[in-house]
């Protein structure tokens, strides 16, 4: 423990902290400020999954940025590694400590102000704490959308959403969160404040630095605002679960359906019959739409901001024809918004009704939309060949070419085995996915499960450009260690 000095009396609560900083901790952000109950510090210390658990010196819960800058100058000072955490839904372990017990959780839960919405600018400035939700509402309240969308937008922050740079279900039509940022604040590691809450759609002054702190997972400082893009909010809404034979037949819809509805083409989800059953099996209220089942399923969402769009006709025509020549099973539409969210809690339901199936795999990949058909059958096969009776629950946002490539155990393997395989099942997927030049991560980020991944995947010159960003920003690499790069 470098950074505890031996005379210090440690902190009785953790053993881990010298009482001298866990007190002026308390000072910079006060008593609601610091958990110390392990009833309260639970939460913070297991994430979403159950799947990476960890020990915290402290959990830190600041309400301003004063008050992040304040516990990262000390925190810089003193040598003690930092975990910033969000809603805690991410899916690599990113944002949990290690075992160490000598890492400071520092929880944005707190600085979760909506500070100003721009109608005429269409922007809308949020607290890194804020719930993807509440922010999704209050551009709701003035007429605007806010397209970020996906299953854990109920806890998830919009700081977690730039740090892991998130995508969800509406990336074909808006974007992923990069491009729905135009500024945003950081706490830099040594507790200095970079406020480039910028709300410009054209800024040419030279690098563009929030580029750099969007998708860095915690490692290079604490977001603590941004400046968000504002759309028209939609009027009009068409939704459809169509079953298809492969996902061949779903990528020639996918394009049939893109020449067809251009931009208005907002969601398209593909989901494996093992997915739905899974949804079937442990989701209350979920029903199969149709009367038999079918290999695959496609959920499709078109949106339009005019009255008179008329989606209903327009998906109708758009599978009219895939359904005279086969390509197309079987579908049906959404005659209603209660209608269209219960064919939604078909797709969004999936991550969670995996969980009841015992330890799984995840691995969130990226290759071309043409490819996707060719990416399914090799990796599938490889596995198959690997691992007997695993089951694969493949679905995802395959319109951006991103599949939920998730594994569970053959049903009558132990669940520590199958976990002790996670490396080899991983490199199995990845070098499949390597061969179509797509991405180990598309979605989620690095975290704890992939950082050693990308030695593998990534060239030596783009791992050195990595490093010594991060030994920039960070010298003293206090930002959450070990995660993100590879050791
Ligand atoms: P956390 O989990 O708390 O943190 C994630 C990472 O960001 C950690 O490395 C953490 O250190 C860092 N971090 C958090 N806040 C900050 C900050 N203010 N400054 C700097 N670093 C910070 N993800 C998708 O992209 N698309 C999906 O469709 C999707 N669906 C999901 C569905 C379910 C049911 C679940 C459980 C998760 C899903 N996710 C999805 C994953 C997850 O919700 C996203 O990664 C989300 O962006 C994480 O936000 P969070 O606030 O929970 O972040
Ligand atoms: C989703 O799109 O449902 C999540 O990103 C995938 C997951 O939980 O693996
Ligand atoms: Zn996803």
């Amino acid at each position: 423990m470098e950074s505890v000095e031996r005379n210090d009396t440690l902190n009785p609560l953790t053993r881990e902290l010298p009482q001298r900083v866990s007190d002026r901790i308390r000072d910079i952000v006060g008593e609601r400020g610091i958990l110390t109950d392990p009833a309260d510090t639970a939460p913070y210390l297991s994430d979403w999954r159950g799947a990476y658990k960890g020990k915290a010196a402290l959990v830190v819960r600041p309400a301003s940025t004063a008050e992040v800058s304040g516990v990262l100058a000390l925190c810089h000072q003193e040598g003690i590694p930092v975990v910033t955490q969000g809603g805690n839904t991410g899916l690599c372990g990113g944002s949990m400590p290690d075992a160490s017990g000598r890492q400071i959780v520092l929880s944005l839960n707190r600085l979760n102000r909506i500070r100003n919405i721009d109608a005429a600018n269409d922007t809308l400035v949020a607290e890194a704490g804020c719930i993807l939700a509440d922010v999704q509402n209050a551009a709701r309240e003035v007429g605007r959308l806010f397209p970020l969308s996906m299953g854990s937008e109920g806890s998830c922050t919009i700081g977690g959403n730039l740090a892991t740079n998130a995508g969800g279900i509406a990336v074909l039509r808006y974007g992923n969160m990069r491009d729905l940022t135009l500024g945003i604040e950081v706490v830099l590691p040594d507790g200095r404040i970079w406020d480039g809450l910028r709300g410009l759609r054209k800024d040419n002054t030279g690098y563009d630095l929030k580029h750099l702190f969007i998708g860095s997972e915690g490692s290079l400082g604490v977001i603590t605002a941004a400046v968000l893009k504002l759309y028209p909010l939609p009027t009009e809404k068409a939704v459809a679960f169509a079953a298809l034979p492969s996902p061949e037949a779903a990528i020639e819809l996918f394009k049939h359906l893109r020449s067809l509805c251009g931009p208005r083409l907002t969601g398209f989800e593909l989901m494996s019959r093992m997915s739905l059953d899974f949804v079937l099996r442990h989701m209350a209220g979920c029903t199969d739409p149709m009367a038999e089942p079918h290999p695959w399923y496609l959920l499709i969402e078109l949106t339009d901001s005019s009255p008179t769009a008329n989606l209903r006709e327009l998906i109708e025509t758009g599978l009219m024809g895939p359904l005279e020549d086969g390509q197309v099973l079987d579908a049906v539409i959404a005659a209603d918004e209660a209608q269209a969210a219960a064919l939604w809690k078909l797709r969004e339901g999936i991550s969670e009704a995996q969980n009841f199936e015992g330890p799984s795999i995840k691995h969130d990949i990226s290759v071309p939309v043409s490819s996707i058909p060719g990416f399914i059958d090799k990796a599938s096969a490889a596995l198959s060949n690997e691992i007997p009776g695993i089951r694969l629950v493949c679905y995802g946002h395959v319109g951006d070419g991103n599949l939920h490539f998730n594994l569970s155990k053959p049903p009558d393997s132990e669940n520590a085995d199958f976990r002790a395989q996670a490396g080899r099942i991983g490199r199995v997927v990845y070098d499949v996915v390597a061969q179509f030049t797509g991405s180990i991560s598309a979605e989620h980020g690095l975290g704890q499960s992939k950082r050693q991944d990308i030695v593998r995947y990534k060239s030596d010159l783009e791992l050195e450009l990595m490093r010594s960003i991060k030994g920039l920003l960070d010298p003293k690499a206090i930002m959450n260690p070990g995660k993100v790069l590879p050791d």
